[in-house]
């Protein structure tokens, strides 16, 4: 077995994703199972170079994982010929400029979604990487859970029949920060930092949609912001300028209709954090991050509304569990693992800065949507 090594560097990687998801989980976990198996007798061996603005903080997590490099010089990281790939996990609104710097240095990207604040400037990016021939992706973690996964093989095994709806709730309470501290950064609040949850979940409902049931043809929705005043890392109050919770309606290429809340301001009364329930002539499917139950039109009780009467029959019980039938890991170590087989292998890849840029497109739109009180088309994108 012969090791290639694969030389990473990972901006952003003091926050919550770009730490735990992408460094812990994805690259060193990788590291710990040997590298990555490329199946053509060679190894490769993923070196993540930490790229950031706090020297202490990378210091810190360096020491902590025993990772020999780290820097706060993005141009000295950029210009050093043995980088290959940049990966941007920075808050919203640094990704654009970094990663245009990257791709002028010839490095692959790979980088968290929104991939951009702007339409614009997110096709941007896709056309420039494009123009360079560098190979380019973005976060799609969602695609990888086991529940969806498991969603996807319902869709694809005909379980359904002709798909009707698709019905989406996801969200939880998000402390204000007075009382108990808000377990998610403040600049999510911000309008002007790139925050808001339509922004933050417009982009995952564009590739889930896309994805499993069809391309959105067209989005309807209404944001707001339902709390108004929240406190930051530092215990002081400051003004909520961005949306917390959005009711978005989207149409899909082949009929279906998707409507899905999204929420920092609800508290769950669901088994799992995001639920999709699917409805099809031929059957219907609950899916969560995990789990997927299913309930075929052979098994459907026929109630009849009384409202004089308690519920007759157990609802919920009704519902088959469908098994894992598969080992699955963690989504983003998955996507990972994909990606550094495109780099290295040339495998195919389709979840690009054109894909991301999409996901950018609903949510711009889906704003516009909310401010016009319209219904908007989603046209389609190209380079
Ligand atoms: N794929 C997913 O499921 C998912 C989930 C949450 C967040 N995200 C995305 O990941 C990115 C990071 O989100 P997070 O929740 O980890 O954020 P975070 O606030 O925890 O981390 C932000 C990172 O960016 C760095 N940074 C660079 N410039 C900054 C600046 N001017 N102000 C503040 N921080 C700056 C910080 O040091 C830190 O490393 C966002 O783009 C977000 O949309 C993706």
């Amino acid at each position: 077995m012969t090791r290639k090594t694969v030389r990473i560097a990972m901006n952003g990687v003091t926050g919550r994703m770009g730490y735990r998801q992408h460094l812990v989980r994805s690259i060193l976990s990788l590291r710990e199972q040997g590298g990555l198996d490329l199946g053509d007798g060679t190894t490769l061996w993923p070196e993540p170079i930490l790229v950031g603005r706090r020297e202490h903080a990378l210091r810190a997590i360096a020491e902590r994982h025993d990772i020999e490099h780290w820097t706060t010089d993005l141009d000295a990281v950029l210009a050093d010929p043995s980088v290959d790939i940049y990966f941007d996990a920075q808050v919203t609104s640094a990704r654009e400029e970094a990663v245009k710097q990257a791709i002028a240095a010839g490095k692959h990207i790979y980088c968290e979604k929104p991939t951009g604040t702007t339409l614009a400037g997110a096709l941007e990016l896709a056309r420039l990487a494009d123009a360079a021939g560098v190979k380019h992706g973005v976060v799609q973690d969602k695609l990888f859970l086991p529940g969806l996964l498991k969603l996807r093989r319902l869709v694809e095994g005909g379980f359904f029949g002709r798909i009707l709806s698709v019905r989406g709730e996801f969200g939880y309470w998000v402390f204000e920060g007075d009382w108990q501290s808000a377990q998610r950064p403040s600049w999510n609040y911000r309008a002007e930092d790139g925050g808001g949850i339509v922004a933050d979940m417009f982009p995952h409902w564009d590739y889930v949609l896309h994805e499993l049931f069809g391309r959105v043809r067209s989005v309807q929705a209404l944001a707001a912001t339902h709390v108004p005043q929240r406190w930051d890392e530092q215990d002081k109050p400051y003004d909520a300028t961005a949306d917390d919770a959005a009711y978005g309606i989207f149409e899909l290429e082949g009929g279906a209709i998707a409507q899905i809340n999204s929420s920092w301001t609800v508290r769950v009364n669901r088994d799992e954090l995001v639920e999709f329930q699917v409805d099809g002539t031929h059957g219907s499917a609950v899916a969560g991050l995990r789990k997927c139950r299913v309930q075929h039109r052979s098994a459907t009780p026929k109630p009849v509304w009384n409202p004089d009467l308690p519920a007759t029959e157990p609802f919920r019980d009704q519902w088959q569990e469908v098994p894992d039938n598969a080992e699955f890991d963690n989504g983003f170590k998955a996507q990972w693992e994909l990606f550094l087989r495109h780099v290295a292998l040339d495998e195919p890849w389709r979840w690009d800065l054109l894909a991301g840029a999409r996901g950018v497109q609903l949510a711009e739109l889906g704003l516009k949507s909310s401010e016009q009180g319209r219904r908007f088309e989603v046209p389609e994108l190209s380079l």
